[in-house]
């Protein structure tokens, strides 16, 4: 039978702002799962954080998408909110956009990561979760880990990695997926993975259809259309024999690239790997971070984790990060360290446009302005 690992994440609150998880909401969660876990629902589960997201780390034998699995996870969810409630903590319940479950937790504000695959005889894999940041945040990274030899040196010298990978590409805004295939359209996707704010690698397959990847692809602004905190997404990778080795996952997170996200997720700033000890939010309400959980799975048990960011080997790119986080942050309310208009999650501009709408007056610019700004990035 196939294992499924299934990432299930939300924020239901934290302490001080969008900072940190309370870690007794961690343990209200942990304690449905264990009850699951007793049941049969689930074969083994771990939880942790990265900043105010909780992620419920599940294996089992049901495949993905199953209903059992997505109403622990939504009871796991709603007890940690109960307890988040109880203390106070902040925005408690934040990313539970329904109070009714029906069937799937997809749709209704967690963010689900899930990959159905045979066991090999060792089946290691990474877990890369991020705050302060939104799905497309991986598209990067994990163009590097599937399609750049720079990177993943296994891409020219391992005979199962060479023929390349496919990549599931949506279109957040239609509702649309693409498959594409690397090598051989390396060009078309990255045409279309660097528009991040609209395309989002979704899944990574081997040439012979053997799942590779999968990133939570919720965007809960587009759910629920408007500001409700940014999508932290996670990630699930598989790694060695076949796939890219544990040291060319991490090395795609040596480049702290910018995200958008950060303070009132309306900010460009630098992705910062991070261990758990690091795993909380502070200068402005970031630098956006991302943790690293590696393990193996053996019969549906998890065997781990291991911490991959803890690490002096990435001393150097968090100083960088810092050191991005200090010139971006220096341009205030400018962009491009600002979002543009569409992507703010927070705005006031229609109000201040409405408030100056009479003190507007004609300007001859010189020229007709047929064009509006929007046509021009159809
Ligand atoms: P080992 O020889 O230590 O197994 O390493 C193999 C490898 O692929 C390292 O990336
Ligand atoms: P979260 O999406 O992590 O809740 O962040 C919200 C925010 O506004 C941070 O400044
Ligand atoms: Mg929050
Ligand atoms: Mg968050
Ligand atoms: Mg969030």
């Amino acid at each position: 039978t196939k294992t499924t690992l299934s990432v299930i994440k939300a924020d239901i609150g934290s302490i001080a702002g969008h900072h940190k998880a309370h870690p007794d909401t961690l343990l209200a969660a942990s304690r449905v799962l264990a009850e699951g876990k007793k049941k049969g629902i689930i074969a083994d589960f771990y939880v942790t954080a990265i900043g105010d997201d909780i992620q419920l780390i599940m294996t089992h034998f049901r495949g993905v998408n199953d209903p059992q699995v997505h109403e622990l996870a939504w009871s796991a969810f709603k007890e940690a909110t109960s307890v988040a409630k109880d203390l106070g903590l902040y925005a408690a319940g934040q990313d539970l956009l329904s109070d009714t479950f029906s069937g799937n937790v997809r749709g209704l504000g967690p963010g689900v990561a899930e990959l159905e695959f045979n066991e090999r005889p060792s089946e290691p894999v990474a877990i890369f979760m991020a705050d302060k940041t939104e799905p497309s945040a991986f598209n990067l990274p994990l163009y590097k880990i599937f399609a750049d030899p720079f990177n993943t040196a296994g891409l020219v010298i391992d005979p199962k990695m060479h023929s390349g990978f496919v990549f599931t590409v949506l279109d957040l805004y239609e509702g649309k997926a693409v498959d594409l295939s690397t090598p051989e359209e390396l060009y078309d996707l990255l045409a279309l993975i660097g528009t991040t704010s609209r395309y989002v690698i979704k899944y990574v397959h081997r040439k012979d259809g053997e799942p590779a990847a999968v990133v939570s692809s919720e965007r809960l602004n587009l759910i629920a259309g408007k500001y409700i905190g940014k999508d932290d997404p996670v990630m699930i990778v598989r790694l060695q024999s076949g796939f890219p080795a544990l040291g060319e996952a991490l090395e795609a997170f040596s480049f702290p690239h910018l995200v958008a996200g950060w303070m009132r997720g309306s900010h460009f700033g630098p992705l910062m790997p991070v261990g758990l000890k690091d795993a909380k939010m502070t200068r402005f309400d970031g630098p956006p971070r991302v943790l690293g959980l590696g393990f193996n799975i053996k019969a549906g048990r998890l065997v781990g984790p291991t911490d991959l960011f803890d690490d002096v080997a990435f001393d150097e790119v968090r100083r960088q990060a810092a050191e991005i986080a200090d010139y971006m942050r220096r341009h205030g309310p400018f962009m491009p360290h600002r979002l543009g208009p569409e992507e703010m999650e927070y705005t006031t501009l229609p109000d201040v446009l409405k408030r100056l709408e009479g003190r507007f007056r004609p300007f001859d610019l010189g020229y007709r302005p047929i064009v509006k700004h929007e046509d021009l990035l159809e």
